[in-house]
C-alpha cells in the first residue's frame, strides 16, 4: 500500500522541494497552500499527487485539511509541517510588534502545527507515522526577521521535543531548523545573504534541497525522535 504524506504550505520553497523528495520515494503526497492554489495545484501535478487548499492557522481548516486527507487516502503516514508566515520587524522596535502580530504568527507557526498533529494523532498511530516540523535558526539562536517569529519557532523547537515524549513509540516528531535558504520568502533579503555568504563555514545561502535533503533523513530514520536538526551551513557558529 502507498505511504501517504502531507506537507503543508508546499506551492512554494522549502515545502514543494519536501514534496518532489517524497514523491521521489514513492510517497503519495497531498500538497496545500492558503492563497497560492494555482501554484499548488502545478506542484501536485508536478509530484503526481493532489492539492488542497486550508489556511492552517484556522482551526476549522485545519481539521478539514486533515479529515480530506483522510477521506480521499484513508491513512497518513507522513506529516510535514511547513506552512510558516512571519512579519519582519526590527528587534528593537517593540511597539511594531503588536499583541495582533504576535497572535497571527503564533496561530500559524505553533497553533496550526499543534491542531494538526492532533487532528492526525490516530492515523499517524495507526501507520507508526512521523512528523516533521519546519521551524528556524531563528528559534535555537536570538535572531530572525522579528521577535514574534523567533519566538514562535523556539516554540515549535519544544513542542517538537514534547510531542515525541508524548507520542512514542508509535509516532516520531522531530524539526529541521533552517537558516538562510533561497526561496521566494528571502528573495529580497541580499544583504542577509551577503552576510551569511561571507561569515558561514560553508560560505553560502541554503538550497530548499538542503532542507529536503534533512527532512528526508528524518522521515527514514525510524530511530531518531524529539530532534532539531539545524540546517544552516554552520552559520549559527559563528551569527
Ligand atoms: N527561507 C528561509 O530562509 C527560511 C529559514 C528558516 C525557516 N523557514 C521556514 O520554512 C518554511 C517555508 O518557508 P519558505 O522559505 O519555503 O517560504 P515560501 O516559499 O514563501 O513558502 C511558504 C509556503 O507556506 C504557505 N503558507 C503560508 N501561510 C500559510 C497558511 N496559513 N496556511 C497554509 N499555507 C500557508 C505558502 O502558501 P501561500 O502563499 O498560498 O500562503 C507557501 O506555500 C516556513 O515555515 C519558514 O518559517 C524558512
Amino acid at each position: 500500500m502507498t505511504s501517504i504524506a502531507l506537507v503543508t504550505g508546499s506551492s512554494s520553497g522549502i515545502g514543494a522541494q519536501v514534496a518532489r523528495r517524497l514523491a521521489a520515494d514513492g510517497f503519495t503526497v497531498v500538497v496545500n497552500s492558503r492563497s497560492s492554489t494555482a501554484e499548488g495545484e502545478a506542484v501536485a501535478a508536478e509530484v503526481g499527487g493532489t492539492y488542497l487548499q486550508a489556511d492552517v492557522g484556522d482551526e476549522a481548516q485545519a481539521r478539514e485539511l486533515i479529515a480530506k486527507v483522510l477521506a480521499l487516502h484513508g491513512r497518513l503516514d507522513v506529516l510535514v509541517n511547513n506552512a510558516g508566515t512571519t512579519q519582519v520587524i526590527d528587534h528593537k522596535d517593540l511597539g511594531a510588534a503588536t499583541p495582533e502580530i504576535w497572535r497571527r504568527i503564533l496561530d500559524v507557526n505553533v497553533i496550526a502545527p499543534f491542531v494538526l498533529i492532533t487532528a492526525a494523532e490516530a492515523a499517524l498511530r495507526e501507520a507508526t507515522g512521523c512528523v516533521v516540523n519546519v521551524t528556524s535558526l531563528a528559534g535555537v539562536r536570538p535572531t530572525g526577521s522579528s521577535i514574534p517569529y523567533a519566538a514562535s519557532k523556539a516554540a515549535l523547537n519544544h513542542t517538537t521535543v514534547l510531542l515525541a515524549k508524548a507520542l512514542g513509540p508509535g509516532v516520531r516528531v522531530n524539526a529541521v531548523a533552517p537558516g538562510l535558504i533561497d526561496t521566494p520568502w528571502t528573495e529580497d533579503w541580499d544583504a542577509v545573504r551577503a552576510g551569511v555568504t561571507a561569515i558561514a563555514p560553508m560560505r553560502r545561502s541554503g538550497t530548499p534541497d538542503d532542507v529536503a535533503e534533512v527532512v528526508m533523513g528524518l522521515v527514514r530514520s525510524l530511530y531518531v525522535t524529539g530532534q532539531v536538526v539545524v540546517v544552516d551551513g554552520g552559520t549559527g557558529l559563528v551569527a
